[in-house]
């Protein structure tokens, strides 16, 4: 056995929705600590385990597994109402039962009613250029963390400091949503009975999960990372400006969980066969046809957050590789490869197009990336079944042409392949969490 951490990443690798949640409830039966470490509530992880379905938002999906304990990491928007109300979920189903299964950051950023009216008026306001967020309050969130104007869990631990902080800051907001949004002042009564409730609530697991992590990696235990959106909606790397607001790669999980870039050994890249999109922004070989309809209705592509129709179209290897660089994947997860069954023929989007000259990458500008046009690569479909196969053997010839062109088209490959969404519907090609070699 080689040593070293035994810590691995579930990062997506398209514009989120990838599966993430499906992996790693699968890879979470062997982890000792799941953690959450970007983002917030507006991921939507659902899971599948024995017919029944469960949509993470907060908590991480590792929750289904009694030994393994979650943790929700620094880099983190919290919002306190919803975190509670998944927490009271769970444990009324007997999951995150013991003290000390839930563990929060003092360190994560709380979102705050204002976030959410910002965020949601915003949008109103840009109209037909909305970026088609969540609404959940994650950009306002971020924007007060770096403003250094954001609220955290170590401050909700404190309620006399907490009030008057609160009390400061909500002045200023109340000003900016009246004057500049034409929105209604918020109560600040109100808002600050709920959050010390919450507080309450939530004081016992917050606690300084970077030391817990350090601690947990230095004796061995075996931590996933699990992250959420995707490569393309990163705020650095993605499709600026329709990206969310926290960096979303393998490069996050250091900031984000607290822990120093070397102490995480592994990366999965998850990847639908296809590509979807939720939300507004550049996404070339999207279908706005009667086959883009069949993959939502196939893939049952609505949002697990908000309940928006994903936009749908072909699988992009351009996208994808350059998440896989980003990142430094060292295998593919790829889902949803039942959803292609019965399309014939296939399509690869194998290079770009601009202004009819073939290009390298992505462009930086949306406008452009919006004028790309994709280079295809026909592949012969299949119709057989294919949600019961349990090797690779078994898929049909076409599959496995098509499974064989994609990694070699992203350069790394598939470890993990999913054929439907429950836990059994999954091929364990190589083992994420073996580090023999
Ligand atoms: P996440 O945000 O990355 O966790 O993904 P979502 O949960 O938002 O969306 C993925 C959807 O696809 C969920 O409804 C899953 O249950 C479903 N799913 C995951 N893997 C497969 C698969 O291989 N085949 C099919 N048909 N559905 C899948
Ligand atoms: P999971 O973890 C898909 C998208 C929104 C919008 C943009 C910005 O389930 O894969 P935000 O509310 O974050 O400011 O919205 O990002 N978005 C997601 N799309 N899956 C997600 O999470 C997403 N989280 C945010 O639709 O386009
Ligand atoms: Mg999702």
């Amino acid at each position: 056995m080689s040593r070293g951490p035994k810590t691995v990443a579930v990062i997506g690798l398209q514009w989120g929705d990838e599966g993430k949640g499906k992996i790693v409830d699968l890879l979470s039966g062997r982890a000792d600590v799941v953690v959450r470490y970007q983002g917030g509530n507006n991921a939507g992880h659902t899971l599948v385990v024995d017919g029944r379905q469960t949509v993470m938002h907060l908590v991480p999906s590792g929750a289904l597994h009694a030994q393994a304990v979650c943790v929700i990491g620094g880099g983190v928007v919290i919002d306190p109402t919803v975190l509670l109300q998944e927490v009271d979920e769970l444990r009324a189903r007997g999951l995150l039962a013991g003290a000390g299964s839930l563990l929060v950051s003092q360190e994560a950023h709380i979102i705050l009613p204002y976030h959410k009216a910002i965020d949601q008026a915003r949008e109103r306001k840009r109209g037909k250029g909305m970026i088609g967020t969540t609404g959940r309050g994650i950009g306002p969130a971020y924007e007060d963390k770096s403003a250094r104007t954001g609220l955290r869990m170590a401050d909700l631990s404190r309620p006399e400091h907490f009030t008057k902080r609160l009390r400061e800051i909500l002045a200023d907001k109340n000003d900016y949503l009246h004057a500049m949004l034409a929105e209604e002042r918020l109560d600040f009564e109100a808002m600050i009975r709920e959050l010390l409730d919450c507080g309450r609530r939530l004081a016992p697991m917050i606690v300084d999960t970077s030391s817990f992590l350090d601690a947990a990696i230095r004796a061995g235990k075996t931590v996933l990372f699990e992250g959420a959106q995707g490569a393309l909606l990163d705020v650095d790397h993605g499709t600026y400006p329709f990206v969310t607001s926290s960096n979303t790669g393998s490069g996050a999980v250091a900031n984000g969980a607290g822990v120093a870039p070397r102490q995480l050994r592994r990366v999965v890249g998850i990847s639908k066969a296809y590509t979807t999109r939720v939300g507004s922004g550049p996404f070339p070989t999207e279908l706005n046809d009667a086959l883009g309809e069949r993959l939502r209705k196939e893939g049952g592509e609505y949002g697990a957050t908000t309940g928006r129709p994903r936009r749908c179209g072909w699988f992009d290897a351009m996208v994808v590789r350059k998440s896989v660089r980003l990142s430094g994947v060292d295998a593919i997860a790829l889902t949803k490869l039942d959803v292609l069954t019965g399309i014939d023929p296939l399509r690869l989007c194998v290079g770009y197009r601009l202004a009819g000259q073939a290009i390298e990458g992505i462009p930086a500008l949306a406008d452009d990336y919006e004028a790309v046009e994709p280079v295809y690569e026909e592949l012969a479909g299949w119709s057989e079944s294919i949600t019961a196969a349990t090797s690779v053997e078994q898929l049909p010839a076409a599959a496995r042409r098509y499974v064989a062109r994609l990694e070699e088209l992203v350069g790394v490959p598939v470890g993990i392949l999913s054929t439907g969404p429950g836990r059994d519907q999954t091929m364990m090609l190589s083992d994420p969490f073996d580090f023999s070699s």
